[in-house]
């Protein structure tokens, strides 16, 4: 007789689950202390394997030109993602997305809703590669490197996107217009509901963005703890 009544119960539910999946479901997740951090190892390990497998892209002709294919940074598992429109400079050497002057200040904002781009959170950009001159990225290039972000998403399944400015926006959702008209609303990307905020590069540039910016970054904090 198991101490508990439920236990006949779970074993079943577990048995019944490995059959379904095969044993391989269970091995990770029983071999550690925590179900938790094993589960989230599968995941890192099949993003980890796409971003490797598409590191070699030459889809477009960004390819061609690059130092470093800037694939995302951040919590496998992030609640939140962040999405810029490419690689700046800064990004194609390192490889990491926004490293730069823009991207320190991100990592301040994150910082004043006690976040950073480590823990639930994850940073990218629609295109992987740095186009010239930091120029807007071209119609043909999004359609080429789009699906790598959609399935990315899939891997993640962030509860809210935030489009980091009027390009990667647009870019997204297929609308035009200009950066305010797009803020304040909860749009939907391929089924994972969409933020629009302001480019850390315009608020360097102009000081007058910083205040709703604060006030979509609290709308943005208020959304994953609840
Ligand atoms: N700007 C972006 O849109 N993305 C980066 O990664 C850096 C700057
Ligand atoms: N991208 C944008 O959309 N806005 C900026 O200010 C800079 C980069």
């Amino acid at each position: 007789m198991p101490d508990y009544p439920l236990d006949h119960e779970l074993i079943r539910f577990f048995e019944q689950t490995k059959e379904t999946f095969g044993p391989k479901f269970y091995e990770n997740c029983l071999s550690g202390d925590n179900v938790d951090s094993n589960t989230k190892s599968i995941w890192s390990d099949q993003l980890s394997e796409f971003g490797e497998s598409i590191s070699s892209c030459q889809e477009c002709q960004l390819g061609k030109h690059r130092n470093k294919f800037v694939f995302g940074i951040g919590d496998l598992h992030a609640d939140l993602m962040f999405i810029g429109e490419a690689p700046g400079k800064d990004e194609d050497l390192k490889g990491e997305p926004f490293v730069g002057k823009a991207g320190k200040l991100l990592d301040k904002i994150l910082s004043a809703i006690n976040m950073n781009r480590h823990e639930n959170v994850y940073i990218c950009n629609v295109l992987k590669c740095r186009p010239p001159q930091n120029r807007d990225p071209l119609p043909e290039e999004v359609e080429k490197c789009e699906p790598y972000l959609i399935h990315q998403i899939k891997l993640i399944r962030p509860q809210l996107i935030v489009a980091l400015g009027r390009i990667a926006a647009t870019t997204l959702l297929r609308i035009d217009g200009n950066l305010k008209s797009m803020r304040g609303k909860l749009h939907d990307y391929h089924g994972t509901p969409l933020r629009v905020t302001y480019h850390p590069a315009a608020l360097l540039r102009n000081p007058d963005f910083k205040r709703p910016t604060w006030e979509d970054f609290q709308f943005i904090r208020d959304f994953i703890q609840n």
